[in-house]
């Protein structure tokens, strides 16, 4: 049986977005903030977390999970502040699969323009048997109850069978339903040690999608980690299958090996329009400044050959690649790194540049410096001008770097 073909659907109160294989858009949802700040060392205050969420609606994700309110004060004031401040995104807050969670969880997701409670209970043998230690009847009955009681308070309710990739398939397809039936308007199917194949979690999401008769009232959701390095190859397969909704972090930080990265999903998905043919609501030239953000804040350094990010993404090194870019730029350009907000070719900045143009090329790249640190990067920006005709936004980035580290 294959799913039911209903076009892109979605209710106006944001609830029930449609999810079927013949949709042609793909929903971003941004963990960042909540499964990306679980990276071990990362601790971002209320502050900083509203910075991101702005910047996450900027950039166009269709979803923000905010945090996880029971987990901390800290956790649960981001969730409210983001709920409040931020517009035009729906805002999610993660709970286990209890009333208490879920209690908590609302109280900071109420002032949200389009809330929605994000429950999660395991699925998979393991996690039953020796975390849980629940028989698979119970966690179904538990999952059920969650979905309805966070159904009382807001239409937009996830659930995510933590460690699906792992789960039986019979057993994984019956809860789908009964959670579904419950009123759960997205249903997430994580891989959540990171241990799934492409190719295997692709025909896994297919063959679920094919067995449970009301799929096509529920957005199909995956969240892949990064362990086996496989999170981005692993969400694109299963979008490949029918799923429409994708979870990830900014330069796919994450518990462990951290999370899909969202800049890599969506740009693969424009690049290879051609052969996915689907589409997302970014705006990909924010892609630039939000990683830069997320590292500045998180303290997160990106790798320097990170896909789309890193900083040599788009440099050509040997004399035979930069000849064919300057003759073509196709050859050995596969996106414009414009579209991804990184304005390489701007050398506008040289030694006759004044501060004003300065800090404003400063503010693009998403650096905002004090008066006193400004004047110490603009004196190294003068004395590397005087050495260098061309400066470059790299340039600029290691200076602000340099400057940053020293203090
Ligand atoms: O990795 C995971 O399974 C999770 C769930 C809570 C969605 O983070
Ligand atoms: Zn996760």
């Amino acid at each position: 049986q294959q799913p039911t073909i209903i076009d892109d659907v979605q209710e106006s109160d944001g609830s029930a977005r449609v999810s079927s294989t013949n949709s042609r858009r793909v929903y971003i949802f941004d963990t960042t903030l909540r499964d990306g700040e679980q990276s071990p060392g990362v601790s971002l205050n209320l502050s900083e977390k509203i910075q991101i969420a702005r910047q996450l609606a900027l950039l166009g994700v269709d979803i923000i999970e905010a945090g996880f309110p029971i987990a901390s004060t800290g956790d649960f004031e981001a969730v409210r502040g983001i709920a409040r401040e931020v517009r035009g995104v729906a805002v999610a807050g993660l709970a286990r699969a209890n009333f208490k969670d879920i209690d908590r969880a609302w109280e900071a997701l109420k002032e949200a323009e389009q809330p929605r409670i994000h429950t999660f209970l395991a699925t998979s043998p393991i996690h039953m048997r020796y975390k849980l230690q629940m028989e698979p009847d119970k966690v179904l009955e538990m999952a059920v109850e969650a979905v309805k009681y966070a159904k009382k308070f807001t239409s937009d309710v996830e659930f995510s069978a933590e460690d699906g990739s792992r789960s039986d398939l019979d057993f994984l397809s019956r809860v789908v339903e009964a959670v579904i039936k419950a009123g759960a308007t997205t249903v997430n199917i994580p891989d959540t040690v990171g241990y799934a194949m492409p190719q295997e979690y692709g025909n896994f999401i297919r063959s679920l999608m094919e067995r449970v008769p009301n799929i096509d009232q529920a957005v199909v959701s995956v969240h892949c980690h990064n362990d086996l390095g496989l999170a981005v190859a692993n969400s694109l397969a299963a979008v490949q299958n029918g799923v429409r909704q994708v979870e990830g972090a900014i330069n796919g930080i994450g518990e462990r090996a951290g999370n899909a990265a969202i800049e890599e999903i969506v740009m693969a998905l424009r690049t290879r329009k051609d052969f996915i043919g689907l589409n997302t609501n970014i705006n990909t030239e924010e892609i630039y400044r939000t990683s830069k953000l997320v590292s500045k804040l998180t303290g997160m350094i990106v790798q320097a050959n990170k896909a789309i990010v890193g900083k040599n993404a788009f440099a050509h090194e040997s004399g035979i690649h930069q000849d064919g870019v300057l003759k073509e730029r196709s050859t050995y350009e596969i996106m414009n790194p414009a579209m991804i907000g990184i304005n390489q070719d701007n050398l506008v900045l040289g030694k006759h540049s004044g501060r004003h143009a300065f800090r404003k090329r400063l503010g693009d790249l998403g650096y905002e410096l004090s008066e006193a640190e400004l004047n110490k990067a603009f004196v190294r920006f003068k004395d590397l001008a005087d050495k260098k005709k061309n400066i470059t936004d790299r340039d600029l980035e290691a200076i602000v770097e340099e400057e940053t580290r020293s203090h």
